[in-house]
């Protein structure tokens, strides 16, 4: 497997002089770690430099990258503000934390967004060979995996978002949400932090899309699509190692010494709004004012990495950060002690792991955060078992760091008092929190979060192709076309809707076109052919429909049967006034759930919701399956659950059994039944085991075969009657 990363930033970003330097932030961290850990070779990463760079300069990056794997993507200067600072973060960034009231609805961002993940697209496809495996990351690239589905059908593409994926409500307020979303579906798995983002997202694709889901798993076109959480770790060891290192052991002493005896309270993140850093400093403030008993005796060290400038809410932030830090200073401070130390610049890892380990505190108080790596790398680092944790309920890691102190960042007063509980939190009870953590954290780590997602790859790899061997190819049509006409007496089930006609909003409107008409008619003129249409449909439906051609109907799922040329007859002998009593709770149900109809046949009665608001409807057509199956439980009737249908009817009596009455009556060498619904099983599992059996839509089902859609159905009837 040759493995291509696609990510917006490279793991180094390139500076003015053409030097390079880590790139910032928890996905560089971690896709780097994992690569190095994994001991993973083969592999190529893809994406931006981390500056405007000319021609020229771009020429000599390349050539330097190279040695490191990677390779940048150019962007001319025109489309990175547009797509960098326009869409990503003034756009997606903001709505997807939260904070809707930030984002820029720009037509020309999403322009450039479109045309960026485009040149990502050429860059990629330059790289993808037969076994490639491209794992695309982050929210500049959520068009990117369709991108390189249409060129590539057969590679397998993940994708893993490292921030939240939100509500449907907010996502739903983008004037992109289907182009955004059917971007991402061209992968084969898409992965999120935790479990929350992952609902999100599945409930979002149900209501903006109307795409259900079983257990993460999706048909999509005809591709099958998983969604799955995989939390992202750290490298554990790297961390809890670093606290023997002789380099960083001078460091923790350094700030020791200089800091005395107090008290060391610790904030570090890059400058953003979601990481909650101003209500940080109410919170310490609020802690000096109402606890003059610690004045002198603590320390806030503040670590502002720089991030975004070219962002004016970035900038605004800054401005309204430091104006915050000089006020506290200036009311608490004295010559010989400054509560809050302030450093806008990134530490690189001996200074980092210092702080952490120089630290009685850290606050890690973001108001939304996609994971928060601080926060797991400050746990791994305490070796020592010391150091206390206050972490935001609203950062993804907090669901695997249930012992830290838990807050919520909108709440100064909260905050205020976890930093007072921290301070004073006996060493015991700091050693038993952080050991609990550090268990979980070293199971879970940055290796396991990669090879969870290869493993979960691998196994759609397979069964991807175990699909594409049942899927009906032209081999398999030549050769069902041979035994259909070395054969000597031939019948064709075919059910109607979904698989000779497409699914529609309302059944009346699924008429028969011409070809349809034309087709049946060439089959069941066809010497020694019965062609039978076996549907769930009311009788008078199909005969009015078919009128004039030579064929055969079973409607109502096997309650009639009507031979050509022959009357109606029924297989069933009950007194249709059992549907009364259904009605009257169908009925109920259809005012609770807005596009519910109810349809009513001679024998059967059903409950449709295909046009109704999905999620609303999981919850109502759970409700109405359980009275249901009370009200029916002594009656001799069946609850079918259909394709967005539920339908009562008698008992006994099937598509299967019926459709056997025809086979008793003449010796068929050559049987063939096609079908979409749950209805269409029971006749596939009632066959001989020689019958040809077709589903329509890729599903569990006891066919041999399958159809993407009804076109291949009538591309298969198609090439048993053609002359060549
Ligand atoms: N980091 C760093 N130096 C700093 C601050 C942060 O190397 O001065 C690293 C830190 O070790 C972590 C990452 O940057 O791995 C930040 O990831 P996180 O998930 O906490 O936040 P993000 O910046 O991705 O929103
Ligand atoms: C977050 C995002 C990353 C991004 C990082 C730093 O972690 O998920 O995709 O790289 O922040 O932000 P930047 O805009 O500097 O790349």
């Amino acid at each position: 497997m040759k493995l291509i990363i696609v990510a917006n930033r490279l793991p180094f970003s390139v500076k003015e002089n053409l030097t390079f330097v880590k790139s910032p932030g928890g996905l560089v961290s971690g896709l780097e770690t994992f690569l190095k850990r994994s001991d993973f070779k083969k592999y190529t990463w893809i994406g931006w430099a981390g500056s405007h760079l000319n021609k020229k300069q771009f020429e000599i990056v390349k050539e330097k990258a190279k040695r490191k794997k990677c390779y940048p993507v150019f962007i001319p200067v025109k489309q990175l503000d547009k797509f960098y600072n326009g869409f990503c973060n003034k756009i997606l960034w903001p709505l997807f934390h939260g904070f809707s009231s930030y984002v820029v609805y720009d037509e020309s961002y999403w322009e450039t967004y479109v045309a960026v993940n485009k040149l990502f697209c050429d860059e990629v496809a330059k790289h993808v060979t037969k076994n490639s495996v491209v794992w695309i990351h982050d929210y500049h690239l959520m068009l990117l995996p369709s991108m390189l589905r249409n060129l590539f059908p057969e590679i397998m593409i993940g994708f893993f978002l490292h921030i939240p994926f939100p509500p449907p409500e907010l996502f739903m307020q983008l004037p992109w949400k289907k182009e955004l979303l059917e971007g991402l579906l061209g992968c084969d798995l898409i992965g999120f932090h935790i479990y929350e983002y992952t609902t999100n997202f599945l409930r979002t694709l149900s209501r903006t899309l109307g795409i259900d889901h079983k257990m993460g798993e999706i048909l999509y076109e005809d591709r099958l699509v998983k969604v799955e959480t995989f939390p992202l770790g750290i490298d554990f060891d790297l961390f809890h190692n670093a606290y023997e290192r002789k380099k960083i052991k001078n460091l923790v002493k350094k700030i020791k010494d200089q800091l005395k005896n107090k008290k060391v309270i610790f904030s570090v993140d890059r400058l953003d709004y979601t990481k909650g850093i101003y209500n940080r400093l109410l919170a310490f403030e609020k802690v000096l004012l109402r606890r003059p008993d610690l004045h002198e005796k603590v320390v806030l060290i503040m670590v502002v990495v720089p991030s975004r400038e070219g962002v004016e809410q970035y900038q605004r932030m800054k401005k309204q950060l430091e104006e915050k830090i000089s006020e506290i200073n200036g009311k608490f401070g004295q010559i010989y002690w400054t509560p809050v130390l302030y450093y806008y610049r990134s530490l690189n890892f001996e200074e980092l792991v210092a702080h952490y380990l120089a630290t009685d505190a850290i606050l890690v108080t973001p108001l939304k955060d996609g994971m928060n790596l601080i926060a797991k790398e400050f746990v791994a680092s305490r070796k020592d078992k010391k150091g206390v944790i206050i972490l935001s309920e609203f950062a993804g890691s907090a669901r695997e760091m249930g012992e830290a102190i838990i807050v919520n960042p909108n709440s100064v007063n909260d905050m205020a008092e976890a930093i007072e509980t921290a301070l004073e939190l006996p060493e015991e009870e700091q050693s038993e929190r952080i050991y609990l953590m550090q268990e979980r954290l070293k199971r879970y780590n940055i290796v396991k979060w990669g090879q969870d997602f290869f493993s979960v790859l691998d196994y759609l790899k397979i069964k991807k192709l175990k699909l594409s061997t049942k899927l009906l190819n032209q081999s398999l049509i030549d050769q069902i076309k041979s035994s259909f006409h070395k054969s000597s007496h031939r019948i064709l089930f075919l059910d109607y809707d979904g698989t000779l006609v497409p699914i529609v909003s309302k059944p009346h409107l699924a008429k028969p076109d011409k070809n349809l008409k034309d087709l049946l008619k060439s089959l069941s003129e066809f010497p020694n052919t019965d062609v039978v249409i076996i549907s769930g449909r009311k009788k008078e439906d199909l005969t009015k429909w078919f009128e004039g051609i030579k064929i055969n109907f079973i409607c109502e799922h096997g309650i009639f049967i009507k031979k050509y040329n022959k009357d109606w007859e029924s297989l069933v002998n009950i007194n249709p006034d059992f549907k009364k009593s259904i009605r009257n709770i169908m009925e109920l149900y259809v005012d609770r759930l807005p596009q519910s109809f109810i349809e009513e046949k001679e024998f059967s009665i059903v409950f449709h919701y295909r046009n109704a608001d999905p999620e609303l409807a999981s919850l109502r057509v759970a409700e109405l399956i359980d009275e249901l199956l009370i009200l029916t439980g002594n009656l001799q009737v069946n609850l079918i659950l259909g394709n967005k249908v539920i339908e009562i009817r008698p008992a006994g009596i099937d598509k299967g059994v019926t459709a056997n009455i025809f086979l008793k009556e003449k010796p068929y060498d050559f049987i063939l039944a096609a079908g979409d619904d749950t209805t269409d099983e029971d006749l596939f599992r009632s066959l001989p085991e020689t019958a040809i059996t077709v589903k329509v839509g890729i599903k569990k089902s006891f066919a041999k075969y399958s159809a993407r859609s009804y076109i291949e159905v009538r591309k298969l009837l198609e090439s048993l009657v053609k002359n060549e």
